[in-house]
């Protein structure tokens, strides 16, 4: 969520205040307009902090021109808001409804386009569901001279399987390796779990089943092995490397840069970038320490997860750039071996 708007009406010089406002981690930007009854508007505006808590007071006069103060926050659990009158004739208080207070599937308050995010995620995720699954049956054009699609990599001969009932390709043995990495993700988990299960399907919009929480439990405990996915993810990124790799050099007649050599090095380059941008990557080089300037390497621990870190910033950028690249890469690699294409070089 970027935006929430929240609309407040009092009388003049009434005096206003929000105590303990639940705020999603996501708000960027909490805008209170506040209408008097002459018509008059006052506004305020908070930009979030990156890594703060949710737990906030604000105070507003609702006056002509004296307006938003914020005070500090209160370090008390957080509750829905409410609106106390604490100045002028009205002394009782009230209550506002934030959008985060909304029930019932889709009901919101909010006033932008929340449901972009949630119905963009599933259009693309099942648009490469399906594109994958029609590459693994497929079982073709994944060659072409040195190239190699990423969906076939690491090269597996699978003629031992001619006859069996249902063909198996050589993408239907690889394709579970990263895909568990990015089924557990705990980027996709959000991004998944909002547009396919819709409990909520964004932040502060009414969900599904309201008083049917269980969290990650039961069956979705497989999303623990997350850490465990990502050494697979490691190894993934060697054969990736490798086909980039020869990709420049393994040509018959020498070494020759084309386009698919660039595009082939650019989805090893986007893999590897969402691959050390995870966050059990993340606590792999710097976790598990309560001192990095005693721990064992723990300056080049700390270097290291440094530059993790500010990598994982931008985990969904590179969560989402990596996937269209491994279709790109894929579609690109297909289209120069069933001929539809010619490969440009450059030398
Ligand atoms: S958190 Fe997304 S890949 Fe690990």
């Amino acid at each position: 969520m970027d935006a929430v708007d929240v609309a407040v009406e009092c009388v003049r010089n009434e005096r206003v205040l929000f105590s303990n406002i639940l705020l999603p981690t996501e708000l960027k930007k909490l805008t209170i307009r506040v209408r008097l009854t002459t018509n008059e508007r006052a506004e305020i505006s908070r930009e979030s902090r990156r890594d703060r808590k949710v737990d906030r007071s604000i105070h507003i006069v609702a006056s002509r021109r004296s307006w938003s103060r914020m005070l500090p926050a209160s370090p008390s659990p957080c509750k829905p808001a409410t609106l106390q009158s604490t100045f002028g004739p009205e002394m009782a208080s009230k209550s506002v409804h934030l959008p985060v207070l909304q029930s019932g599937l889709g009901n919101t308050l909010r006033r932008d386009n929340w449901w972009v995010g949630p119905a963009t995620t599933g259009l693309v995720l099942v648009t490469f569901i399906v594109y994958a699954t029609f590459r693994a049956f497929e079982n073709k054009f994944y060659l072409s001279g040195p190239y190699l699609s990423p969906m076939y990599s690491p090269l597996i001969d699978t003629s031992f399987a001619k006859g069996w009932p249902i063909p198996l390709s050589g993408a239907m043995l690889i394709l579970g390796g990263p895909g568990s990495f990015r089924l557990t993700c705990y980027y996709y988990r959000k991004a998944y779990y909002r547009a396919f299960a819709m409990d909520p399907p964004a932040c502060a919009v009414g969900e599904r089943n309201a008083k049917k929480y269980n969290g990650e439990t039961k069956l979705l405990l497989f999303q623990n092995l997350h850490r465990f996915t990502l050494y697979v993810a490691i190894a993934f990124l060697f054969f990736l490397w490798h086909d980039s790799v020869m990709a420049l050099i393994g040509w018959n007649d020498g070494v020759h840069l084309k386009v698919g050599t660039l595009i082939i090095t650019m989805n090893a380059t986007l893999l590897s970038l969402y691959t050390f941008s995870c966050h059990a990557f993340r606590h792999l080089v710097g976790g598990n320490v309560n001192s990095y300037s005693t721990a064992r390497f723990g300056k080049l621990r700390h270097s290291l997860w440094k530059t993790v870190s500010t990598l994982n910033e931008k985990h969904m950028l590179f969560a989402w750039l990596s996937l269209f690249g491994v279709m790109l890469t894929d579609l690109y690699v297909r289209s120069v071996a069933c001929g539809a294409i010619t490969d440009v070089r450059f030398f």
